[in-house]
């Protein structure tokens, strides 16, 4: 007799290639190989230290139980005081639910909304996480691409023309991973109007809203009545250095507090509270940390994007926003998986292939520079290199 099967869903549940690719690379380094490590999406920097300290005080002072399901009332109001205060959004604090990371809520967000056949608009490329839950849930995905003609962002044509009486749920991600693009102002108030005649929720991911270089960041929430359709991510992870605390938060609409609040009790309970009490340190504490590490990220990104170019076969636009160049290598002559292989094989620098971010993503690799500038320039180096003797320079 065979084995039990595995659900039909597993079947459509993707995954986040950053993760694989780690581990490969990590297979190699314990088989002696040295890896430059430009895949994984994380900041390389410490978590500041008030904000551990808050974190080791909370554990010390007995917050070691389950708290409430949706979080604790004090980071609530924290999360709702800085959205108000940062995004232009009027958030109440009985609007926001915490979780462990924001991640959670692409999930929840998913399950709570779409039904088996609707039809959900995501960015491609785009984090791959929205094109799995999409699928995982039954929905039908509608890819809406990034081009590098605008800036990796769309027109409000593109949009359009993907919006139908299916239509119940717009992903947008600005920042966006893997491509840098912002979307801003001008776009969002015409992406406000296009989606006043659908009834369809939306789903902002602003989990880099406070990593853009050169604007402010506007927030598709605070366009005309929107905040009562939008679920608006963001979380602690990448502005504060917070990635392995897992801690993330979302404002949404009055009639979704009720059912994400019952699916973070199906699953996880409630987010750890020593975990929700740094979290209040970060939201409001000093901010210098966090500035630094912006204007190192700018630092990084404006020698990496130059070096990139001069590489031959290779172009790189420059990121407004996030810790991702996504250079096109479509002079390589060489497909996005092949060369980011061989680019760990040969040359042991990890990076992802565009394409493990959407089928739009073909023809461009995705590195982080959330890494030091001695090794961001020894894996451009390297990367060189292995162009070079493909195609020997004439
Ligand atoms: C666009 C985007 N959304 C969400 C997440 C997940 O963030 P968290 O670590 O807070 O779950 C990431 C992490 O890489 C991301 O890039």
């Amino acid at each position: 007799m065979s084995g039990p099967r595995l659900s039909e869903g597993m079947a459509r549940l993707g995954t986040e290639t950053a993760f694989e690719v780690l581990a490969r690379a990590r297979a190699l380094e314990a088989a002696g190989r040295e890896v430059i490590h430009l895949e994984i999406g994380e900041p390389d920097f410490p978590t500041p230290e008030h904000i551990v300290e808050a974190g080791v005080r909370a554990l010390r002072d007995g917050h070691t139980h389950y708290c409430p399901a949706p979080g604790l009332p004090l980071l609530r109001e924290a999360c709702a005081d800085h959205l108000s205060r940062h995004r232009g959004v009027s958030v109440l604090p009985e609007r926001v639910i915490v979780a462990p990371g924001a991640k959670p809520f692409l999930l929840f967000g998913l399950v709570a909304t779409c039904d088996p056949g609707d039809e959900v608009v995501y960015p491609n490329p785009g984090f791959p996480i929205y094109e799995s839950v999409i699928r995982w849930a039954g929905a039908i995905p509608v890819p809406l691409p990034l081009t590098e003609e605008t800036g990796f962002t769309f027109s409000a044509d593109d949009l359009a023309a993907r919006l139908g009486p299916r239509t119940k749920l717009v992903i947008l991600n600005s920042p966006a991973n893997p491509t840098g693009g912002v979307v801003g102002p001008a776009l969002n108030a015409e992406i406000a109007a296009l989606l006043r005649d659908h009834s369809c929720w939306i789903l902002s991911d602003e989990i880099y809203s406070e990593m853009l270089y050169d604007d402010q960041h506007d927030s598709i929430a605070g366009h005309d009545g929107l905040l009562e359709r939008t679920i608006l991510v963001d979380g602690f992870s990448k502005t504060f250095a917070m990635t392995g605390w897992r801690l993330g938060y979302a404002a949404v609409p009055a009639a979704l507090v009720e059912p994400l609040t019952r699916l973070l009790i199906n699953s996880v309970s409630c987010t750890a509270p020593a975990v929700q009490l740094a979290g209040v340190a970060a939201l409001s504490g000093p901010r210098h940390e966090v500035e630094s590490m912006l204007n190192e990220f700018r630092r990084r990104r404006d020698t990496v994007v130059p070096s990139l170019n001069a590489v031959p076969g290779i172009s790189c636009a420059t990121p407004r926003g996030a810790f991702y160049a996504f250079p096109n290598i479509a002079g390589t002559g060489l497909g996005s998986k092949e060369l980011a292989d061989r680019l760990l094989d040969e040359a042991g620098v990890a990076v992802l292939a565009g394409s493990a971010f959407g089928s739009y993503g073909e023809g461009y690799l995705r590195l982080s520079y959330a890494n030091s500038l001695e090794n961001l320039e020894a894996g451009i180096e390297a990367i060189r290199k292995v162009l070079s003797a493909e195609r020997p320079i004439v």
